[in-house]
């Protein structure tokens, strides 16, 4: 192996000894957020693994992350090249593509845009603030409706297998201009695939380190081939109806907004050409992956620690009684109005940190961390989940306990304390999507709580064990839900 000189000064990273061709792979495990946790530990903020003869640096600790994603975030911001991501968008992500500087720049800022324009749009109806309330207002109520119908057919319901269909509809609706049926087996298909997804794209998948391992790909690397396949199909067939049916004068979505782009940049001589067509359009491929999986996956995990927390269930509908009542809908500017439901969701963020580590990242040149020399290229983990239970930073790290986020008194929420809590990343990298996520899970949650409430089986114990991935699941499990006094079925 090649071994970089370290420049004088500064040392040569600390980490566990590594194997021969297998590098570290098997003291990383199955839950590389839990044994990553423990080797900072030994090792400290800043140490080294291999996984396969590759090296991935591992930052924890929040002085340490924000240090290299805030101070040093030009140098941090790049994506590694890595065998599961050449697959995603056939390698053509946004997020997870290797694009040079200029070009995930020019594409972040449209992303950006596009979201920020097509949620904050007027509706179709005045009755809500923008069109992200109007769609999340109606699908919400919607979901309601199908979750009693459920109960009333089956007893009980999966709650992810509800939640995905209502939350990609959201986006969709954003992106596509249209819904989807809860019956529509090519999208219910489709979202029901995302652990999958998640299972081969999550930080440490041994196969994009290892060539070897590609020869006989696993089960869960053929279905994720098979779910980037599928999802490739959907988004095209929806990308060509746009084109067909384009008219500049009528902009219905973020689709035709990017079609626009294209037209407009070939009109102008001094435009940038560097970006392709595909990659602009492609940009939606993006959005809706990280636009519903996220947010399902977190409002999934809600309704499972509202029944694993009855007495929180219990003051969070005393909470929107008092507060906004049982004689209109709840609003997105109703947010200050909650702060146990504010609450509730950072403790939701913060103890399950459903997205254990941020996409992987890479250094862009050589630099250095804490004294420490790390070369060029070098793959970079983020693990927020430590962060998120560092004793250093949190009382009884382990304990679920929205009360954490409250003042003493219970009527404030705590801002300072909520920024600690890492989900979204940090710096050039960080998500785009994070105030349309906020939003989404705190009225999503607004309308199920003020209307239902949610059980268990009679009998069943809750798995709350997280099924690793780049956003964590819980087990798929069957619940039941009754409607609040006040509101029938
Ligand atoms: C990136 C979290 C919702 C679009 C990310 C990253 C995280 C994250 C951790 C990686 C940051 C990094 O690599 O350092 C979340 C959470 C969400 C959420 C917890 C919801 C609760 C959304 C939504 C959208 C979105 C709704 C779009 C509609 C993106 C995109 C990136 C990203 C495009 C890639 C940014 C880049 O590489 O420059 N998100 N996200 N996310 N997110 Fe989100």
């Amino acid at each position: 192996l090649m071994r970089t000189k370290i420049p004088d000064g500064l040392q040569k990273l600390p980490g566990p000894k590594p194997l021969p061709i297998i590098g570290n792979v098997l003291e990383v495990g199955s839950n590389p957020h839990l044994s990553l946790t423990a080797m900072s530990k030994c090792y400290g903020p800043v140490f080294q693994i291999q996984i396969g003869t590759r090296p991935v640096l591992v930052l924890s600790g929040n002085d340490v992350i924000r240090q290299a994603l805030l101070k040093q975030g030009e140098e941090f911001s790049g994506r590694p090249d890595l065998y599961s991501t050449r697959f995603i968008s056939d390698g053509k992500s946004l997020a997870f593509s290797t694009d040079q500087v200029g070009v995930w720049r020019a594409r972040r800022k449209l992303a950006l845009s596009a979201l920020r324009t097509f949620s904050t749009v007027q509706g179709e109806s005045s009755e809500y603030s923008c069109a992200l309330e109007e769609h999340i207002s109606k699908e919400g109520l919607y979901l309601i409706q199908r979750l009693h119908s459920v109960m009333k057919s089956d007893g009980s319901f999966d709650p992810f297998r509800h939640i995905v269909v209502s939350v990609a509809n959201v986006i969709c609706g954003i992106c596509f201009g249209r819904r989807y049926s809860h019956d529509d087996d090519e999208l219910v298909g489709l979202v029901n695939l995302s652990d999958e997804f998640g299972k081969i794209v999550g930080s440490g998948n041994p196969a994009d380190f290892i060539p070897f391992l590609r020869i006989f790909p696993s089960s869960s690397m053929k279905k994720f081939l098979a779910i980037n396949a599928r999802f490739s199909k959907f988004i095209q067939k929806i990308v060509s109806d746009h084109y067909d049916t384009f008219d500049k004068d009528n902009i219905r979505d973020i689709t035709d907004s990017l079609i626009d782009h294209c037209e407009d940049r070939k009109l102008d001589e001094n435009s940038n050409e560097q970006v392709s067509d595909e990659k602009i359009v492609g940009i939606v491929n993006d959005l809706f992956g990280a636009g519903f999986d996220t947010i399902s996956t977190a409002l999934s995990w809600a309704v499972v620690y509202l029944v694993a927390y009855p007495e929180i269930q219990e003051r969070l509908q005393g909470e929107l009684k008092e507060k906004i009542g049982m004689d209109r809908t709840p609003r997105l500017s109703d947010r200050t109005q909650l702060p146990l439901l504010e609450a509730f969701i950072l403790e939701i963020f913060r103890h399950s940190s459903f997205l254990p580590f941020t996409i992987p990242h890479c250094t862009s040149k050589d630099t250095s961390l804490n004294g420490y020399f790390i070369p060029r290229d070098t793959c970079v983990f983020i693990n927020q989940w430590q962060v998120n239970h560092d004793p250093e930073l949190w009382k009884d790290p382990s304990c679920f306990n929205p009360d954490r986020f409250l003042s003493a008194d219970g009527t404030d929420l705590n801002k300072t304390e909520g920024e600690k809590v890492l989900v979204f990343g940090l710096g050039k990298r960080r998500c785009i999507g994070e105030s349309i996520g906020r939003a989404e899970v705190f009225l999503f949650l607004a309308i199920l709580l003020q209307r239902l409430k949610f059980s268990g089986m009679p009998g069943e114990m809750l798995d709350m064990t997280p099924e690793y991935g780049l956003t964590m699941k819980h087990k798929r499990c069957l619940l039941r839900v009754s409607p609040q006094p006040g509101y029938a079925s």
